[in-house]
């Protein structure tokens, strides 16, 4: 299950190739976006698919022992909520909840751009947030919110995630400046081997990516927007949780 800010997805997945199995469900987050409200989406999605397995979740947040700590894009509620306990109270599996960009990292470093990786590789999700995710010769380093970095007196997904390209009407080359700016205040303070951007906007890698003027090299994410699906369950499964 991937929690987003504007959207809840679910499918189930097959972790020999990290793949989705069938159609993925997609429900519009609802509004008030409360962790009760949430979790009755959770409920009926796993319902849906007729699964009583594990149970990834992914949080826009940063989640240490299934319990969120922060909520940038979603309703502030859930600081300090125990979700894999609340989730657990309404579905049949146990249920394993990590910061999304991490789970999208994990797919990545497992099935995609970043598979085979040795050094730092860092992954950036760019959607209604920018998330990020931090690999050490492939190892996870948990919970890094590079999003919220202060560029030019503001935080940096205020600047530069996807949902400002479109609330602001951005051409890709307006909103590539405002990404390259966001990434060169990164690049001062993290040297790093290889960034992957991921979220929605990756499938259109082609208008922005090769306008970034980074030191280091930026390819974009191969599992697009189901990455965040996959990790969770690899995570759930695997036992990577942090
Ligand atoms: C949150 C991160 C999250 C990112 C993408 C940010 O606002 O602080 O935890 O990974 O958005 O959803």
């Amino acid at each position: 299950m991937d929690i987003g800010g504007s959207g809840i997805k679910g499918c189930l997945v097959d972790l020999a190739g990290g793949e989705l199995i069938g159609n993925r469900v997609r429900v519009d987050t609802p509004q008030p976006s409360t962790p009760d409200a949430v979790y009755d989406v959770v409920r009926r999605v796993v319902g849906e698919f007729g699964w009583s397995g594990p149970i990834g979740v992914t949080f826009p947040g940063v989640m240490k022992d299934g319990v969120a700590h922060t909520a940038a894009n979603v309703d502030k509620s859930w600081i300090g909520t125990d979700v894999d306990a609340g989730l657990e109270a309404v579905v049949p599996g146990p249920v394993h909840t990590l910061n999304d960009a991490d789970a999208a990292g994990l797919a990545e470093m497992r099935y995609g751009a970043g598979k085979d990786r040795g050094g730092v590789v860092l992954m950036l999700t760019f959607g209604t947030g920018i998330g990020s995710a931090v690999f050490v010769d492939g190892t996870l380093v948990p919970n890094t919110e590079f999003g919220h970095i202060q560029v030019d007196g503001e935080d940096g997904e205020r600047r530069a995630s996807a949902a400002v390209r479109e609330r602001e009407d951005l051409s890709y080359p307006e909103w590539a400046a405002r990404v390259d700016r966001y990434l060169d205040v990164l690049e001062r303070g993290l040297w790093v081997d290889l960034i992957i951007v991921g979220g929605g906007v990756s499938k259109k890698a082609h208008k922005w990516v090769p306008l970034l003027s980074t030191r280091t090299a930026v390819v974009p994410a191969l599992l697009q927007n189901d990455a965040g699906i996959v990790g969770a369950a690899l995570a759930a499964h695997e036992n990577l949780i942090p």
